[in-house]
């Protein structure tokens, strides 16, 4: 088995009094969809924010390509390669398309050119960088992210990021605000982004989409790690009744019925 990119070795996650995650292990190997499941409130956002050095485990480690790390802040976990895309994508609406890419990029980081705005150059980078992705239909990098689709901000964001030497993408419920084929869209992106060998942590509340990407699947429940299985290992109800915080699918459709019925 390879080294996996990321592993959470018993994290534990408390706000003061309140404990949110409890014990969690878990390894994300590259070149893999781990969707991660759950019911709200369950501590997914809560354990990629840890991941993501927005929170530090209150104990526990996180270890990326087997060497333990801390992360002082989003900053460097992102420097790591650990990226997050968040819903809508970080919208700048008012922003190009080629101005928005390179937004917050570190001119440091063998961009000097950048310290004074080329536009040309900025376009033409991130034109290519959303196509190669296979986001065919953004080819003018002067368009306002308003003007573009929800799938399609969340697609760029993405390409983004993968351009910006993302090893870990992480997505909190990119296709929660989507219609089917804009959902379909960022789907397809997210198998873009395992085909080039990054790990995918996406968070979603459909298990269809989840079955459709997905390679791994861990379920949280009540902030403890429920289920943690492969591909092909359970069956879609089976998923399905774990992501509703182990209520069982029957108990639902009897209360559905009950109030239906009133
Ligand atoms: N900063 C915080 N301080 C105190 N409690 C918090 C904090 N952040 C999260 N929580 C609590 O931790 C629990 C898990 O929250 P979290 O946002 O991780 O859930 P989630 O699984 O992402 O839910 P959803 O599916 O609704 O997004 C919740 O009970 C929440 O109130
Ligand atoms: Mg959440």
């Amino acid at each position: 088995m390879t080294t996996p990119i990321l592993e959470l070795r018993n994290v534990n996650k408390s706000f003061g009094p309140i404990d949110v995650l409890h014990d969690i292990s878990l390894k994300v190997h590259a070149g893999e969809v781990l969707c991660l499941l759950g019911d709200n409130g369950a501590g997914k956002s809560t354990l990629i924010k840890t991941l993501a050095g927005v929170h530090k485990p209150t104990s526990g480690t996180i270890l990326m390509d087997g060497k333990e790390v801390e992360f002082a802040g989003p900053r460097e976990a992102q420097e790591m390669g650990i990226s997050t895309v968040h819903q809508f994508g970080g919208t700048f609406p008012l922003m190009s398309i080629g101005r928005s890419f390179f937004v917050g990029v570190e001119p440091t980081k063998g961009w000097g050119p950048f310290k004074i705005y080329d536009r040309k150059t900025a376009n033409a980078i991130a034109i290519k960088a959303v196509q190669d992705f296979g986001i065919t239909r953004i080819d003018d990098g002067d368009r306002l992210i308003g003007g573009l689709s929800g799938g399609e901000r969340q697609s760029l964001a993405i390409a983004r990021a993968v351009h910006f030497g993302a090893r870990v993408l992480i997505l909190d419920e990119p296709t929660a605000a989507l219609g089917v084929k804009q959902a379909s869209h960022v789907l397809r992106i997210v198998l873009e982004a395992k085909k080039r060998g990054l790990a995918v942590i996406f968070i979603t509340h459909q298990v269809m989409h989840a079955m459709a990407v997905g390679d791994h699947f861990a379920v949280l429940i009540r902030g403890a790690l429920a289920a943690n299985f492969m591909k092909g290992e359970k069956s879609r109800e089976e998923i399905t009744d774990l992501m509703a915080g182990g209520e069982a699918m029957a108990e639902l459709e009897s209360a559905i019925a009950a109030h239906t019925a009133n």
